[in-house]
C-alpha cells in the first residue's frame, strides 16, 4: 500500500458523492475511484446478505483497481456490512452512518426526526446508536420509501418527489422536530426541496463532512496521505444512469473521467 494510491469509494448510486465532494474539497491531493452501482439500487430494501453480496463486489473491484483505502459511502451498506468487510479485508474502511448523536444532543425540543432507507433504520448498529444516545427524547424515524430511484432517475425537481417529501415530512413536524437526520447519502440531494417544506426553523444535518475529516484521519494513521502536489485524478464509474452522473459531476470543472462499466 501507498500513499500515491487512489481512495476508493462506493455507494449503491449517485449518493455518495455527496461524500466524494467532500473528501475531494477537504484533500485536494488524492486520487479518487469512485464506484455508482446504480444497476442493482436501491439498496435500501434489499436483505442484509444481498447488500453483504453486493459491498463484496463493489470491494473486490476497487482493490483490482488498486485502492489503498475504502470509504463505503452508503448508510445501507454501513450498517448493515461493514463489519464483515472488516473482518474479510485486510485494508482500512470508512463507512457511514445517520448522524443521531449530534442531533440527540443539541435539541431543544426533544424531538429529532430521521429520514434513512429500510435497511439502515432496520440495522443493529443504527439501533445500537440510537439507544445509546437517543433513549431519552423522541426520535421519528421514517423511511423515505422511493426516493432513491426518483435521485437515480434524475427526477429530483418533481412533483413526485414533492408528493413524497411532504408525505414523510409533515409528520416529524407536527411532533415538533428541530433537527432532520439526513441518513442516506443520496438525501443531501432533496436539501432544497426540504428546506422549502420544513422551513428555517428545523437543522438539518447529514454526516458528508465527518466522514471526510475521518477519512483524513485514517489515512494519516496508516502513513497514507498523499503530500505530493501532483494533480489529482478522478475516475468514476458506473453500471447504469450514465447520463445522470455525468450531469452532477459535469458543473465540476474537475480533472475526472466518467464511465459505464459493467460489474
Ligand atoms: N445511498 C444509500 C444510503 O446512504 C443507499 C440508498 C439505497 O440504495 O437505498 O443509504
Amino acid at each position: 500500500m501507498n500513499a500515491k494510491q487512489a481512495i476508493g469509494i462506493f455507494d449503491s448510486g449517485i449518493g455518495g458523492l455527496s461524500i466524494w465532494k467532500e473528501i475531494i474539497s477537504l484533500l485536494p491531493n488524492e486520487h479518487t475511484i469512485y464506484l455508482a452501482d446504480s444497476k442493482n439500487a436501491p439498496y435500501g430494501q434489499k436483505s442484509k446478505e444481498k447488500i453483504i453480496e453486493f459491498c463484496i463486489k463493489n470491494t473486490e473491484l476497487l482493490l483490482a483497481k488498486g485502492c489503498k483505502v475504502i470509504v463505503v459511502a452508503c448508510n445501507t451498506a454501513t450498517t448493515n456490512a461493514i463489519d464483515y468487510l472488516r473482518k474479510n479485508y485486510d485494508i482500512p474502511f470508512i463507512g457511514i452512518e445517520p448522524a443521531i448523536k449530534p442531533a440527540a444532543l443539541q435539541t431543544q425540543t426533544n424531538a429529532i426526526g430521521i429520514l434513512a432507507t429500510k435497511g439502515t433504520l432496520s440495522s443493529a448498529l443504527f439501533n445500537e446508536t440510537s439507544d445509546k444516545f437517543a433513549s431519552n427524547i423522541t426520535v421519528i424515524e421514517q423511511v423515505g420509501e422511493g426516493l432513491v430511484p426518483l435521485i437515480e432517475a434524475n427526477k429530483i425537481n418533481t412533483p413526485e418527489m414533492e408528493l413524497l417529501l411532504k408525505k414523510y415530512l409533515y409528520p416529524m413536524l407536527k411532533q415538533h422536530i428541530d433537527y432532520l437526520v439526513l441518513g442516506c447519502s443520496h438525501y443531501p440531494f432533496l436539501i432544497p426541496q426540504i428546506r422549502k417544506i420544513i422551513g428555517d426553523n428545523v437543522s438539518i444535518i447529514d454526516s458528508g463532512e465527518a466522514v471526510a475529516r475521518q477519512t483524513k484521519h485514517i489515512l494519516s494513521a496508516h502513513r497514507l496521505l498523499n503530500t505530493t502536489s501532483t494533480k489529482a485524478q478522478h475516475r468514476l464509474y458506473c453500471n447504469a444512469h450514465l447520463k445522470t452522473l455525468q450531469q452532477v459531476v459535469a458543473p465540476l470543472k474537475l480533472d475526472l473521467t466518467v464511465q459505464l462499466l459493467d460489474f
